[in-house]
C-alpha cells in the first residue's frame, strides 16, 4: 500500500478510536483520561535502565512504542492532547516526530518535564499506565472496569492496523529469508540473529519480543533466551521466532528449517505444515478458537501415527490420554496487535486441559490471530512418559534420533474476514 494510503487510513483509525473511547469514558462515568506512555525502571542497584517499549493503550493512539514520559489526553468532543517529552538534554537525543497528517488529528505539544500535565477543566478524570509512573497524578488510578472496556476496543482491529500489521510481516518474513540462508552456510544462533537484524533493519531492543532463535536440541527450548556464538558442527535444525515492529504493530513468525541430512525430521516439518495450513483455513467468523486448538490435538495426535512415533494406539486415545500434550505443550495461539500477545483474549479462563491457551474467544472480523502448531521433543515432559505405561506405544528408536533436532513451530498471522481471513504472512 502507498505510504500516503497509509497515513490516510491512520486519520480515520483515529476517528474511530475516538468514537471507542468516548463510549467506553460514558459508559464508566469518566469525562477524560490521561494515558502515560511509560518509562524503563532503572535496574537495582545500577544507572542502567530496562529497554523500554510503550504502553499499549499509548500505541493504539500513537504508535510510538519508544517514547517515554509522554502523556495523552482524551475527552469526549475534544481533540486529542499528546504531550511529547523533549527533554533539554546532552546525553541524550529527542527525535522530532515526522510531519505526518495524524498530527491534524492529535494536538502535539512538546514538554520538557516528565510529569503528568496539569489539567483544567477534565472533569471526572481517570489515568492509566504503568502506577509506578501514575503515581501521585490526579485523577482515579486504573479503573478496573474502565481498562477492561479500553481493552476490548483494541480487538477487532481498523482498516489502517491490518496494513500496519500486514507490513510488520513483509518485513520480517525478510528477515527470515536471511535466518534461513545463515542457518545453511553453517552460522550460529548468533550469527543468525545478526542476518535477522540487518536484513530486518531492526535492532534487538526494538523487536516486538526477543528472538528466539534455536539450533539443534536448542530449537525444543519453546523461549529459547540466548544465542550460542559457536557454529555446530552439523546443524541439524533451526527454529526461530521472530518479528518486526511497525509503526508500533508486531508481527510474531515461526518458522524451521531442517538441516541438510534430516529426512525424518524434514518430512515431520512437511507433515506439521500441511497441518498449521489446514488450521489455518479453520479462521472464519464465529469460529470457536479453542475449536481450532482442539483440532490442533486431533492433528498432531495424527501425525504422530502417520511418521510412525506412536503406533498401536488410535488418534483419539492418542489426544485422550494426553500424549499430544507432552509433543504439543502450549496453545495454538494468541491476538496480534500493538503487543504481541494482545490483550482481551481470555474473558474465560482457558480449558483446564489447555491452561497455557491465550485466546478463548469466539472469532469476529477484524480480529488478528496467530496460528502456530507446534511439535517438539523435550526432554522434561517425553521421558517421564516414556518411562510410564504408555511408552510401549511410542518409538523410542526414532524418538531417540531426533532429540537432538529439538523441535518444530511454524507461526502465521492472520485477519478474520467477513467471510474468512487473509494471511498476513503467507499473501506474499
Ligand atoms: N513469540 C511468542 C509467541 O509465539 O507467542
Ligand atoms: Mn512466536
Ligand atoms: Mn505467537
Amino acid at each position: 500500500m502507498p505510504h500516503d494510503a497509509l497515513l490516510a487510513l491512520q486519520t480515520d483509525h483515529l476517528k474511530e478510536i475516538q468514537l471507542r473511547y468516548e463510549l467506553a469514558l460514558a459508559a464508566h462515568g469518566f469525562d477524560s483520561l490521561l494515558i502515560a506512555s511509560g518509562a524503563a525502571p532503572y535496574r537495582y542497584g545500577d544507572d542502567q535502565a530496562w529497554h523500554f517499549q510503550g504502553y499499549g493503550p499509548f500505541l493504539h493512539w500513537t504508535g510510538l512504542a519508544g517514547r517515554e514520559h509522554c502523556w495523552l489526553l482524551i475527552r469526549a468532543g475534544h481533540k486529542p492532547v499528546l504531550w511529547l517529552f523533549e527533554p533539554v538534554d546532552f546525553w541524550h537525543a529527542s527525535p522530532s516526530l515526522t510531519e505526518e497528517p495524524w498530527q491534524d488529528f492529535i494536538d502535539v505539544r512538546s514538554s520538557a518535564s516528565p510529569k503528568a500535565p496539569v489539567l483544567e477543566h477534565s472533569g471526572k478524570l481517570a489515568v492509566i499506565g504503568d502506577p509506578v509512573v501514575i503515581e501521585g497524578v490526579t485523577g482515579e488510578a486504573n479503573p478496573e472496569g474502565l481498562l477492561r472496556e479500553l481493552d476490548e476496543t483494541r480487538v477487532r482491529k481498523t482498516q489502517y492496523e491490518i496494513e500496519c500489521l500486514a507490513q510488520a510481516n513483509r518485513l520480517a518474513l525478510n528477515g527470515h529469508a536471511a535466518a534461513r540462508e545463515a542457518f545453511l552456510d553453517g552460522e550460529s544462533e548468533f550469527g543468525i540473529n545478526l542476518a535477522y537484524q540487518q536484513a530486518t533493519g531492526q535492532r534487538e531492543a526494538d523487536a516486538p519480543y526477543p528472538s528466539i532463535i534455536g539450533l539443534n536440541e536448542h530449537a525444543g527450548i519453546l523461549h529459547y533466551q540466548y544465542f550460542d556464538t559457536r557454529p555446530r558442527g552439523q546443524p541439524r535444525s533451526l527454529l526461530i521466532d521472530a518479528g518486526v515492529r511497525f509503526r508500533g504493530y508486531c508481527s510474531d513468525i515461526t518458522r524451521t528449517t531442517a538441516g541438510p541430512y534430516e529426512e525424518h525430521f524434514a518430512a515431520l516439518i512437511q507433515g506439521l505444515e500441511r497441518l498449521q495450513l489446514r488450521l489455518c483455513g479453520m479462521v472464519a467468523p464465529d469460529v470457536d478458537y479453542i475449536d481450532i486448538h482442539r483440532k490442533t490435538h486431533q492433528g498432531i495426535a495424527a501425525l504422530l501415527s502417520a511418521t510412525g512415533l506412536v503406533s498401536n494406539l488410535d488418534d483419539r486415545d492418542i489426544v485422550e490420554q494426553g500424549i499430544t500434550r507432552v509433543f504439543f505443550p502450549h496453545g495454538i495461539g494468541h491476538f496480534l496487535g500493538v503487543q504481541v500477545h494482545d490483550v482481551a483474549g481470555k474473558p474465560t479462563p482457558p480449558p483446564e486441559d489447555s491452561p497455557f491457551l491465550r485466546l478463548t474467544r469466539r472469532l469476529e472480523p477484524g480480529m488478528v490471530v496467530t496460528i502456530e502448531p507446534g511439535l517438539y521433543f523435550i526432554p522434561s515432559l517425553l521421558d517421564p512418559l516414556l518411562a510410564g505405561e504408555l511408552g510401549q506405544y511410542l518409538n523410542q528408536p526414532l524418538i531417540s534420533r531426533l532429540r537432538g533436532c529439538g523441535g518444530i513451530r511454524i507461526e502465521d498471522n492472520l485477519v478474520v474476514t467477513e467471510d474468512g481471513s487473509r494471511n498476513l504472512t503467507r499473501e506474499l
